[in-house]
């Protein structure tokens, strides 16, 4: 997890689950920090020097220890979107492998932390299996070093960052399979628990964002269905370019046509598709833009006083409201200049 608001989810769905937690993140508060040392997680990964002082500090308050790793940056290029690239140097996360060891030493005399692993996360989406086995084996250096320096070394985190095919194509199966061994492979002969902090290969194609068609339009030669989700409901395509395929909810024969589906909202950046073939479909009609479960609901927004869509959970035949649909009352009710 990455925020207390996190922890709090975690705590609500099992209060147990909290001593499987791990807690990233380059920004702690001195307050989460503290949820999470009450809630009894199982591992603070550290990212910078400052923070470990804070966790300390926070440790020593409570009269408890923290479990420490320190997330390390292994400087691998993951072929992801930048924007979810997280393990180069030049990147805001962890701390440079080259400079761990003299971290550990560090951790390892405070009294109220206990040096347990390390941790890495190279990013999300990754789809190659190189990135993850070039940074387990850099790990695997590291925690070799780290033995011989007397540090007990339990946990190595590999983090998440397994992509999923957007296009539908391929055997997650044997995806896994390959993933797996690239994790493994390099710390073969360390005894060590692997943790991993899987998301969106879990969730990611559970979730359906289903959208109906308000107009049908044509610029010229350009044709646009405009929808009545926009980029505040899943803002993927706009915000990492990515590609989600989409079909009609009632499989029917119709012509193929091109076109892009587009959102409401005030940018030409809403948009789900550009310039891709579909059915054709009517005013009216629903479309079902898939694998929205991952980075959907949870990068959604109010963009233009937009009320956030109902969750509804399909389970073989049994149908669900799991989140109602936001009014508008409850995005006023916290403003405090509105009138009443
Ligand atoms: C530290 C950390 N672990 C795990 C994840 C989950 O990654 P994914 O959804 O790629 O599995 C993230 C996502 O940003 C993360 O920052």
């Amino acid at each position: 997890m990455v925020s207390g608001g996190e922890l709090e989810r975690v705590l609500r769905a099992d209060r147990r689950a909290a001593k499987k937690v791990v807690f990233s993140g380059v920004g702690k508060t001195a307050e989460e920090i503290e949820s999470a040392l009450k809630a009894g997680i199982l591992l603070f990964n550290l990212e910078s020097a400052s923070e470990m002082e804070v966790v300390a500090a926070c440790a020593a308050k409570l009269k408890r220890k923290a479990w420490v790793a320190w997330r390390v940056n292994p400087d691998v290029p993951a072929d992801t979107h930048p924007y979810i690239s997280t393990g180069l140097q030049k990147h805001k996360f962890g701390v440079p492998i080259a400079e761990a060891r003299e971290l550990y030493a560090r951790a390892a005399q405070s009294k109220y932390l206990q040096v347990a692993g390390v941790s890495v996360h190279i990013g999300s989406q990754i789809t190659q299996m190189a990135p993850f086995e070039a940074a387990m084996e850099r790990v695997a250096d590291l925690v070799r070093q780290l033995l011989n320096d007397g540090h007990k070394m339990q946990y190595v985190d590999a983090g998440g960052g397994l992509g999923i095919n957007y296009s539908g194509s391929g055997d997650f199966g044997n995806t896994i399979t390959d993933y797996a061994g690239a994790i493994t492979r390099p710390l073969n002969e360390l005894r060590v628990k692997v943790l991993l902090e899987p998301g969106r290969s879990i969730v990611g194609p559970a979730g359906v964002l289903v959208t109906r068609v308000l107009y049908r339009k044509k610029n010229g030669e350009k044709k646009f269905l405009v929808v009545d989700a926009a980029m505040n409901d899943l803002i993927r395509p706009s915000l990492y370019q990515a590609e989600h395929q989409i079909l009609p909810v009632e499989d029917r024969k119709a012509q193929p046509e091109i076109t892009d589906v587009v959102g409401p909202i005030c940018e030409s950046g809403d948009f789900f598709a550009r310039e891709r073939t579909l059915p054709t479909v009517n005013e009216g009609e629903l479309l079902a833009i898939l694998d929205a479960g991952a980075y959907g609901m949870a990068l959604a927004s109010n963009y233009n006083t937009r009320a956030r869509a109902a969750e509804v959970l399909v389970d073989g035949k049994s149908v669900k409201l799991i989140r109602r649909r936001e009014t508008i009352a409850d995005q006023l009710r916290s403003e405090l200049l509105t009138r009443r």
